[in-house]
């Protein structure tokens, strides 16, 4: 089998293009990061985010291309982003994907995000092997879903508030730290000398299924008005542990309650080295097998939606050009 897709991931602040054969195999993965356009506003800012992304698509497309030593006419299919995500950004990758799927006559497929974030650790020669736990920790997203095969997602519980990943760069942002705080915070966190300070934990009743995190970045804040002397090193640490404790104790419940022994962590915050210590020794604990993409593959990248396309190709299931973008996933 050699089939051929081009994925195209716009739907937040990274313009991303990756062509991927059968569904596993990344020829290429070019991405474009916005990361310097929204420095100053230390948040992603949507209408900057959409011009950005018509600004670089089409070079990006071209530069993947070149990459994977493969032209236009070698392309089977070609999917985009269609849902969740800003509106204008979604738009850019989605009409792109339009445009190719007409002028060369081939399936456009439109991917939810989520899954193919959830779908990023099979694109590295794991076998792809259902069910499993996904636990989806980004600057947009904080979730965990049952994911049960192909397009069969269910959400197992979410935020109520902020994503944990916008946590880290609000506290970051209230400290004066660099835009995006989580890499930052995690390497900050590595030298606190101290670790005296501690956060309470958050949503701890039993039976609790929701994940918030916009009171602890208050009770950040409020700890240093309080406590202007303590040091930045300190703070974070403390910050940390209590954010990604949230996440394990939930992602552990739920592989638990159902009995499911293998679990995936993807998006942005799982490339958090504490992270990943922390959920391999909750997993190990559980005899569960833990997985974690690797770091290029946490954060928005193409392959992993011309990767999870590559499965709805080979089930015939293609969109026509009236689909539309979806700010929410539902
Ligand atoms: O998945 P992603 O690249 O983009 C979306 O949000 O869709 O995730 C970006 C988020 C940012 O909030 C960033 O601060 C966080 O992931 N992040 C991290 C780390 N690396 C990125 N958070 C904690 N630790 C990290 N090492």
């Amino acid at each position: 089998m050699n089939i051929i897709g081009l994925g195209l991931e716009t739907s937040c602040d990274e313009t991303a293009v990756s062509i991927v054969r059968n569904g596993t195999e990344a020829l290429s993965n070019v991405t474009f990061s916005q990361i310097a356009l929204h420095r100053k506003y230390c948040g992603v800012v949507p209408e900057i985010a959409s011009r950005a992304h018509l600004e670089v698509i089409n070079s990006l497309i071209d530069e993947a291309l070149a990459a994977a030593k493969i032209n236009f006419r070698d392309l089977n299919y070609v999917a985009a982003t269609n849902r969740p995500g800003l509106t204008g950004s979604l738009l850019i990758g989605l009409q792109t994907a339009k445009a190719l799927s007409f002028a060369l006559g081939i399936p456009l497929i439109a991917v939810n995000h989520l899954e193919a974030h959830l779908y990023a650790p099979f694109l590295e020669g794991r076998e792809l092997a259902f069910p499993y736990i996904g636990l989806l920790a980004s600057g947009g997203n904080t979730a965990v879903y049952e994911v049960a095969g192909i397009g069969s997602l269910e959400c197992l519980g979410k935020t109520i508030d902020d994503a944990v990943g916008e946590a880290f760069d609000k506290v970051a942002k209230y400290l004066g730290l660099d835009y995006p705080g989580g890499p930052v915070i995690e390497k900050l966190a590595a030298e606190a000398a101290k670790k005296e300070i501690f956060f309470p934990k958050i949503l701890t009743a039993s039976g609790d299924t929701r994940f918030s995190y916009s009171g602890i970045k208050t009770a950040v804040v409020n700890y240093i008005k309080a406590n202007p002397e303590a040091g930045k090193a300190e703070i974070v640490y403390a910050f940390q542990e209590r954010a990604l404790e949230l996440l394990v104790r939930r992602t552990i419940a739920f592989a638990s309650g159902r009995g499911i022994k293998k679990i995936v962590a993807a998006g942005g915050v799982a490339a958090n080295g504490r992270l990943r210590v922390l959920l391999s020794e909750a997993a190990s604990a559980l005899d569960a097998e833990i997985i974690f993409p690797s770091p290029p593959l946490c954060g928005d990248n193409g392959a992993m939606v011309a990767g999870l396309a590559f499965h709805y190709y080979v089930r015939n299931e293609f969109d026509d050009l009236s689909v539309d973008v979806r700010s929410k996933a539902s």
